[in-house]
C-alpha cells in the first residue's frame, strides 16, 4: 500500500484547503500546512502533493519552501493549485524542486474565489469555487494518480 502526504497553503479563503480535505476524506491521505509545520522527514511518503492557492502567479511562498527544504530524492509528486484564472501555475515550483530528480505525475487545477484588491469591489470573481463538481474532479483526479 503506497503512502500518500499533501503538504497545502489556503490562506486567502480557505478554497485550496476545501479540495484537499474533499481528497482527504475519500482517502488514505496525511495533510500537512505548511504554514504551521516547516520540517518534516518525508521519506516514509511514495506520493507528495503541493497544493496551494495562486498569489502573484506563484505557489505559496512556504509550499515552496517546505518543498525545498523537505523533498527528499526521487520521489512521485503532484500538483494541486486553485486560482482566478484557473491556470497551470506550477512552473512557479519548479525552482524548489530542483535537483530532487522528482517525477511530477499529476496537475490539478480549479478555479478560486478571489477577492484581491480591485476584484473585492465587484464582489469578488470565481465566487462558490470550489464548488461540489470541482471536488468531485478532485478527487477523481487524485483517484487517477493513485492507480498509475
Ligand atoms: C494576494 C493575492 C494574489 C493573487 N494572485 C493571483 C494570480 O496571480 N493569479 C490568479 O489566477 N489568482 C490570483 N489570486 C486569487 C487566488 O489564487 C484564489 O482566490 C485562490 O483560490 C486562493 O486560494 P486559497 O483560498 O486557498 O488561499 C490572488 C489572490 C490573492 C489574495
Amino acid at each position: 500500500m503506497s503512502k500518500a502526504i499533501i503538504v497545502y497553503a489556503s490562506t486567502h479563503h480557505g478554497n485550496t484547503r476545501k479540495v484537499v480535505e474533499a481528497i482527504a476524506k475519500e482517502f488514505n491521505v496525511d495533510v500537512v500546512d505548511a504554514t504551521m509545520k516547516h520540517e518534516m522527514n518525508l521519506n516514509e511518503y511514495d506520493l507528495i502533493g503541493f497544493a496551494s492557492g495562486i498569489y502573484g502567479g506563484q505557489f505559496h511562498q512556504q509550499v515552496k519552501n517546505f518543498a525545498q527544504v523537505n523533498l527528499p530524492q526521487n520521489k512521485k509528486i503532484f500538483y494541486i493549485m486553485t486560482s482566478a484564472m484557473n491556470r497551470d501555475f506550477s512552473k512557479s515550483m519548479e525552482e524548489s524542486i530542483k535537483g530532487k530528480n522528482a517525477e511530477v505525475v499529476g496537475t490539478f487545477t480549479c478555479p478560486g474565489y478571489n477577492t484581491f484588491g480591485p476584484f473585492k469591489l465587484i464582489g469578488g470573481t470565481a465566487k462558490g469555487r470550489p464548488n461540489e463538481e470541482d471536488l468531485h474532479k478532485a478527487i477523481e483526479f487524485f483517484r487517477t494518480i493513485t492507480v498509475s
